[in-house]
């Protein structure tokens, strides 16, 4: 059972065997902003760390042979059981794996709204199989290609989690139009100047006119949607 979030501080705890991947993504832009409005915080662990094993091996070979290595079970439970207990507030875990469920947008909103997250990074070939059937996390992957480990879709998905956290951005006005959050991609967009190169602004978006500003920029974002990704729209009307 995990905690929803009340008050105003998301806790993140990342168990991963390469903690300093984390460091410049952490440092910058929107999560660097979450962290001084104290309204996330992180907690970078190191697997190795909790290895019993006089090398702090965590990986071995795989029975029945094959070829990569597979994470122990022992590091992995010693590591989240530790760390669970830094706080007095259950975690949702995550599990991060190519064979998890696809990571969208409509599963960041569900975490954004957690208290309390665990990341659990794997490496190498994959994760002994008793680590999936003994810690309860959500399996997650970040799409259908192999990366070398855990760490980057993590990032990926704290970034996208982070972000919906509310407070976090500034107005939430933005959060509201953006691609995937009404099951269609984003309108067009445009800035100064009016005319860049021969290519022109279109005038409705300078006439002032906000009922039919708002009427183009639906009807675009459903004209986009339908050229690039026509599989959201026949989503939406399966809802
Ligand atoms: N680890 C390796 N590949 C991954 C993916 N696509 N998503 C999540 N974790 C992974």
């Amino acid at each position: 059972m995990c905690c929803v979030l009340i008050g105003n501080l998301m806790r993140i705890d990342i168990l991963t065997l390469f903690p300093e991947m984390f460091h410049n993504v952490l440092e910058n832009s929107i999560l660097r902003i979450a962290q001084e409005k104290k309204l996330v915080s992180f907690h970078l662990h190191n697997i190795r760390d909790f290895s019993t094993d006089k090398h702090k091996c965590v990986d071995d070979k795989p029975y029945g042979g094959g070829a990569g290595m597979v994470i122990k079970p022992e590091p992995i439970f010693n590591a989240v059981e530790a760390v669970e207990a830094k706080e007095d507030l259950a975690s949702k875990k995550i599990l991060l794996t190519p064979q998890g469920k696809t990571f969208d947008q409509n599963i960041a909103d569900d975490l954004s709204k957690e208290a309390r997250l665990m990341i659990i990074c794997g490496h190498y070939e994959g994760f002994d199989e008793r680590i999936r059937s003994g810690i309860d996390a959500q399996e997650i992957s970040i799409g259908d290609y192999v990366l070398t480990g855990g760490e980057i879709p993590a990032m990926v998905i704290i970034d996208a989690v982070v972000r919906l956290v509310p407070n976090v951005l500034g107005g939430n006005g933005s959060l509201q139009n953006e691609s995937f959050t009404n099951g269609t991609l984003e309108y067009p967009q445009y800035t100064r100047p009016a005319e860049y190169r021969g290519m022109r602004v279109p005038e409705i978006l300078k006439s002032g006119n906000h009922r039919k500003v708002e009427e183009w920029r639906m009807k675009e974002a459903i004209k986009r949607t339908q050229e690039r990704r026509p599989d959201l729209l026949d989503k939406k009307t399966k809802e």
